[in-house]
């Protein structure tokens, strides 16, 4: 397909949670070095979601100014790509079409692969775009990454979502073919149904990730994709952020090519800002990186970006996109720097009371503390049943 007829990116919006504990203050109550973090693992703090928070009320409220931009008559399909789901049956997106006020006439749908699920998401998007072009599609990616208090995990902990307005004639990104894909059976991180919290096998997870940078970009090569020269930057998911750099470095190692901190630097060094900040938002963080780029000062038009989406399991995939001129004028840069910075910092015993909180299961009515100030919260559970509200 000629890249400037490609369907893409129209809009895109990001939410997170109400606190945030920085990683100095997790570091200190660990009786650890900070550097370990910051340039260890290169995260400086991460989103923490209030009582009355989780994938719902931030994936609505990262969704909310897209409606209010563009308006709903075109959308017809939601897809919330999520791995920390509210329930087994009902999609998360439901809850969000209810309180959006969306039409009646929407499919509504809920994916999930690890981290690639918003993937996943965007392509079944391009596929209903392409079929019919007068409609466009509501992506939601969010998560809220939990793994148990002093595991190796818990310093990659964090929670957002991104809201993706699919159409036939973006304004942001065109997303071309062809895609580069890589799945392998493995059990790298995954989550049972009956734990709250992520399971890790650390070592092997950050290798599988490298081997699926290697199998995408395999598949992506031999079906004619562009080469690696022709890319202007590159978006990676982050786990943390230094996970991007080694990605990078691995893919040009292995296409033979210079892999100098200032080549990492100028191809991902924009990308890292918001994951930083946030911390691993599961399948929320690749588009963050694109965020992060696009509202860079540096102006993108026309160039090609890299894409590799990975998601533990695993499932991975590498694809290109172009930015359309005149994306400056589209883009939600303040919002995106006020959601980030108006985060209520918490102490670790607050924290701590957070991360153990949870519902009782006799399905008795259980109303929650008013603590977000976000649009959206979750009033309470009855009769086992989520019940949200707008603020
Ligand atoms: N100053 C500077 N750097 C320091 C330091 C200090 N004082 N102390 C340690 N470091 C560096 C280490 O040298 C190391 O750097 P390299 O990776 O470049 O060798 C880095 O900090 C991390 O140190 P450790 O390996 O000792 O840290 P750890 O044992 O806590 O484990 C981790 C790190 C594996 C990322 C762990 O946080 C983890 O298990 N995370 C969850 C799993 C994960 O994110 N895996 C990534 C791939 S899977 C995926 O992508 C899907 C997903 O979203 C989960």
């Amino acid at each position: 397909m000629p890249e400037d007829s490609a369907p893409g990116i129209h809009d895109l919006s990001i939410a997170t949670t109400e606190f945030v504990l920085t990683h100095e203050t997790l570091a200190a109550h660990q009786g650890i070095d900070p550097a370990k973090y910051h340039r260890g693992i290169g995260q400086v703090a991460m989103s923490v979601p209030a009582a009355d928070e989780d994938i719902v009320t931030m994936g609505a409220a990262a969704a909310a100014p897209v409606i209010a931009r563009h308006g709903a008559d075109r959308i017809r399909t939601v897809v919330f790509a999520t791995e920390s789901s509210v329930d087994q049956a009902k999609a998360a997106g439901v809850h969000v079409h209810s309180l959006l006020g969306l039409s009646s006439a929407t499919r509504v749908v809920e994916l999930k692969q690890a981290c690639y699920g918003g993937t996943a998401a965007l392509q079944f998007a391009l596929g209903l775009v392409h079929r019919d072009p007068a409609e466009q599609v509501l992506v939601i990616a969010g998560d809220v990454s939990k793994y148990e208090l002093g595991s190796h995990g818990e310093a990659t902990q964090g929670a957002a979502a991104v809201a993706l307005l699919i159409s036939a004639d973006p304004a942001l990104v065109r997303v071309e073919n062809p895609s580069g894909l890589f799945t392998a059976d493995i059990m790298d991180f995954w989550r049972p149904n009956y734990l709250s919290t992520a399971l890790v096998s650390k070592s092997e997870s950050v290798a599988a990730y490298l081997q699926a940078v290697e199998g995408t970009w395999k598949d992506y090569t031999e079906r004619g994709g562009r080469p690696l020269s022709e890319f202007g930057a590159f978006c990676y998911h982050q786990p943390f952020t230094k996970m991007a750099y080694k990605a990078h470095r691995h893919l040009l190692d292995h296409c033979g090519h210079d892999s100098a901190e200032s080549t990492l630097a100028a191809a991902i060094g924009n990308t890292t800002a918001y994951n930083a900040e946030l911390g691993n938002s599961y399948t929320a963080s690749l588009y963050l990186g694109l965020a992060a780029l696009l509202d860079a000062p540096e102006d993108l038009t026309g160039q090609a970006i890299g894409f590799l989406s990975y998601g533990s399991g695993c499932v991975a995939e590498f694809f290109a996109g172009t930015v359309v001129r005149g994306y400056r004028a589209h883009l939600r840069s303040d919002a995106h720097r006020e959601a980030i910075g108006r985060r209520r910092e918490i102490d670790y015993a607050t924290y701590r009371e957070l991360h153990e909180f949870a519902f009782p299961v006799d399905g008795g009515d259980h109303p929650v503390l008013r603590e977000t100030t976000g649009p959206y919260r979750l009033a309470g559970l009855s009769g086992h049943k989520r019940v949200y509200e707008p603020r």
